[in-house]
């Protein structure tokens, strides 16, 4: 498992993490009618660097996160940042549905990767958004296992099938996947580039909110 507690307080120390966050940000803009009455869900939003890219464009945006660590980071970006209509908040949707209003858009950047059970988080994320809604989910494409260290338990990337299915599955149409940009990392001693897909879906009908 990552340490995401750890790595909050080194978060911001690689620059090229809010490069790819502005990146992908102009892709979901690209992608899905942004508008300023929208209330939006940021899933895993790490230390809000996607978020605050996002909140001038939105009515108000919510960010949830597994790690402590992580809020903590969030929140100071949040309050340095001044902006009004953003917050961040402990929460795995993993463990348990969402409990508050349905959103019009959940977004998500490098989260998928990481959580054991996707199809369990994307109903729970379908049943988080209003009918209609939107989803887009940027994360890694079919990698070797080079993107993270050799014990790394999670997900090597996902192909356009496991994609479709899965949201499908979750009660999402119009499932639309491309490649939206590249993110590097160095691997033992070279930088490489890895793709990194853009997937965005309405939400048709919500799952029901116990399902497992
Ligand atoms: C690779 S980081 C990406 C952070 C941020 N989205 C970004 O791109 O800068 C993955 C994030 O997902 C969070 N995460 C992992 N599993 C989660 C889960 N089940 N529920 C909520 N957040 C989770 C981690 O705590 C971490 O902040």
């Amino acid at each position: 498992m990552t340490d995401f507690d750890a790595l909050a307080k080194v978060w911001d120390a690689d620059p090229r993490r809010a490069d790819r966050a502005r990146r992908a940000a102009d892709a979901i803009a690209d992608a899905v009618p942004l508008r300023n009455s929208m209330r939006v869900l940021e899933y895993g939003a790490g230390a809000g660097l996607l978020g605050l890219a996002l909140a001038g464009r939105v009515r108000e945006l919510v960010m949830l996160d597994s790690s402590a660590g992580m809020i903590e980071a969030a929140r100071a970006r949040i309050a340095a940042s001044g902006a009004p209509n953003v917050s961040a908040d402990l929460g795995d949707l993993t463990d348990g549905p969402w409990e508050g209003e349905p959103f019009d858009l959940v977004v998500s950047l490098m989260v998928l990767h990481h959580v054991p059970d996707v199809c369990l988080l994307l109903r729970r994320l379908s049943n988080a958004t209003r009918p209609g809604g939107w989803i887009a989910v940027l994360d890694l494409e079919p990698e070797g296992g080079e993107y993270h260290d050799p014990d790394f338990e999670g997900h090597h990337g996902f192909s356009r099938g496991t994609l479709r299915r899965a949201f499908s599955a979750a009660g999402y149409a119009h499932v639309t996947v491309r490649n939206a940009l590249t993110t590097e990392r160095e691997v033992n001693g070279e930088l490489r580039s890895f793709g990194v897909f853009l997937a965005t879906a309405q939400c048709e009908s919500p799952a029901p909110v116990d399902v497992r």
